[in-house]
C-alpha cells in the first residue's frame, strides 16, 4: 500500500470526516470531467489592476484571439474584488471596481460564450485582506449561484492549516454550493499535497503546491505533483497552480522555452490550464504556445488519467520536504537533469515528454528498454507535437537534443496498434 501523504493523525481526522456520507461528492456535480480551460486575473491583475473594464476587455480577447474557441472559457476574477465584510451582512463587490455589480457582469460573459469564475477565502479574510466566506457559507455560496458564477476557487489565508478543521471548511462551502442546485466548479487552494487524498470528496481541483511565480516554484510544484497521479481523474484533479506564459510586460513571467516547458508538463499532468498573463497583450510566441490543438488534446484527452515519470535521473526528494521548501518561501535550485514523462490516451497512443531541467543542453531518448512497461517493445510510430510533425516509425524510439530548461513533446502509437 502506498504510504499516506498525511500523518497517522491527520490522516485519522481526515479518515472520520471522510466516513461521513457526503450529502453528495464532487464528482456528481457533472462539471469538470476535463481539466479546466480558462484565464485568472491573479498574475494579471494583481489587485490594483483589477476592474470590471478591465475583465471585459479580457473577455472580448479570449473571444477575438481564438482562445475561447479553443476551449479557454471560464474567465475567473480571482482575489480584490469584494469589499470587507459588513457584520452579518452580505458580500459586496468594491464598487470602484465593479460598479454595475456581479450578476451584470456574469451576464456580459455568458452572452460571449464563456463562464464567469470568482474566488473567497475559508477564512474571514482573503490573502489580499478582503472578505472572505467563514461562517458565512450558505449565504455567500446562494448568492454566487444567484449572479451566475460557473466556478469558485476558495483559498486559504487566514484559516486553520490543520487537515480536519481545513477539511470541514471546504466540507461547509461544498456542501453550500451542492445545496444551490447550481452547477459550480469548484476548485479547493491550500497548497499542501495531501489534499490529493482527500480533494476528490470536496471539490473538483486542489492545489498541490504553493504559488508558482518562476522556474524554482515550477520545479516544486512538479516534483510534487509527479507524486500524486492516482488521485486525478475525471471530475476531480490535482492542481500545480495556473500558467505563465513569456511575456515580459506581465506581472509573473518566464523564458520563453521555460513557459511551454510549463505548458507541456501540464497538459501531460492533466493539470487545469489557466492563463496567467493577458490574453489581450498575449505574444504571438505565447499565442502559438497556448493555441498548440495537439497538446489541448493531450491535456483534454477523454481517459483522463494523469501522466508520470517513466524515467529520470533526477533526485527523488521526500514530499514532506518538497512541501516544507515551498511554506518557507525557500526554493531549491532545479537540479541538472531530465525526466521523460508518459500520459495514457484513450485508444492506446501515450503523449511523451522530455523535460529537461538544467541550464545546459542535455540527450535524451525515448527507447523500447525505458519505454516497456508502457507497450514499446516493438517501437512506435512518433508524432512530434511542438514541431507539429511526424517523424515515422520509429522501432528503435528516438535519441534527442534538448536545450536547457526546455521539453520537447510526442504523440507515440504503439506498433501493435499500427494497422
Ligand atoms: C493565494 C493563492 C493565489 C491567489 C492569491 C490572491 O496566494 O494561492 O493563487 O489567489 O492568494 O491573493
Amino acid at each position: 500500500m502506498a504510504p499516506s501523504l498525511l500523518s497517522a493523525s491527520s490522516w485519522a481526522a481526515a479518515a472520520v470526516l471522510l466516513c461521513v456520507p457526503f450529502r453528495a461528492s464532487a464528482l456528481d456535480n457533472g462539471v469538470g470531467r476535463r481539466p479546466l480551460m480558462g484565464y485568472s486575473t491573479w498574475n494579471d491583475m494583481g489587485c490594483e489592476g483589477l476592474s470590471s473594464a478591465a475583465v471585459r476587455a479580457t473577455a472580448d480577447a479570449l473571444v477575438s484571439r481564438g482562445l475561447a474557441a479553443l476551449g479557454y472559457r471560464y474567465l475567473n476574477v480571482d482575489d480584490c474584488w469584494a469589499l470587507p465584510r459588513r457584520v452579518a451582512g452580505a458580500l459586496r463587490p468594491d464598487p470602484n471596481k465593479f460598479p454595475e455589480g456581479m450578476a451584470a457582469l456574469a451576464g456580459h460573459l455568458h452572452a460571449r460564450g464563456l463562464r464567469f469564475g470568482l474566488y473567497t477565502d475559508r477564512g474571514m479574510w482573503t490573502c489580499g485582506a478582503k472578505a472572505g466566506s467563514e461562517g458565512h457559507e450558505t449565504q455567500d455560496a446562494q448568492d454566487f449561484a444567484s449572479w451566475g458564477v460557473d466556478f469558485l476557487k476558495e483559498d486559504s489565508c487566514n484559516a486553520p492549516g490543520e487537515p480536519r478543521q481545513a477539511i470541514g471548511q471546504f466540507a461547509l462551502m461544498r456542501d453550500a454550493l451542492n445545496a444551490t442546485g447550481r452547477r459550480i466548479h469548484f476548485a479547493l487552494c491550500g497548497w499542501d499535497p495531501w489534499y490529493a487524498e482527500v480533494g476528490r470528496a470536496l471539490g473538483n481541483s486542489w492545489r498541490v503546491a504553493r504559488d508558482v511565480n518562476g522556474f524554482s516554484e515550477l520545479w516544486n510544484a512538479v516534483a510534487i505533483n509527479s507524486r500524486l497521479a492516482r488521485y486525478a481523474g475525471p471530475g476531480a484533479w490535482n492542481d500545480p497552480d495556473g500558467l505563465i506564459g513569456s511575456s515580459k510586460g506581465s506581472r509573473v513571467h518566464l523564458g520563453q522555452n521555460e513557459s511551454r516547458m510549463q505548458f507541456s508538463l501540464w497538459a501531460v499532468m492533466a493539470a487545469p490550464l489557466v492563463l496567467g498573463g493577458s490574453p489581450a497583450r498575449m505574444s504571438k510566441f505565447d499565442l502559438a504556445t497556448y493555441s498548440n490543438e495537439e497538446v489541448i488534446a493531450v491535456s483534454q484527452d477523454a481517459l483522463g488519467r494523469q501522466g508520470a515519470v517513466a524515467w529520470q535521473d533526477c533526485p527523488v526528494r521526500n514530499l514532506g520536504d518538497l512541501a516544507d521548501e515551498a511554506a518557507r518561501g525557500r526554493y531549491s535550485t532545479p537540479p541538472a537533469c531530465v525526466q521523460l514523462w508518459a500520459r495514457p490516451l484513450l485508444g492506446g497512443d501515450v503523449a511523451v515528454l522530455l523535460a529537461n531541467w538544467g541550464t545546459e543542453p542535455a540527450t535524451a531518448s525515448i527507447r523500447p528498454s525505458n519505454m516497456a512497461s508502457w507497450g514499446f517493445q516493438g517501437g512506435a510510430d512518433v508524432r512530434d507535437l511542438w514541431a507539429g510533425a511526424g517523424l515515422g516509425v520509429r522501432p528503435n524510439g528516438l535519441y534527442v537534443n534538448i536545450s536547457g530548461h526546455s521539453a520537447t513533446m510526442y504523440r507515440l502509437r504503439p506498433s501493435r496498434l499500427m494497422v
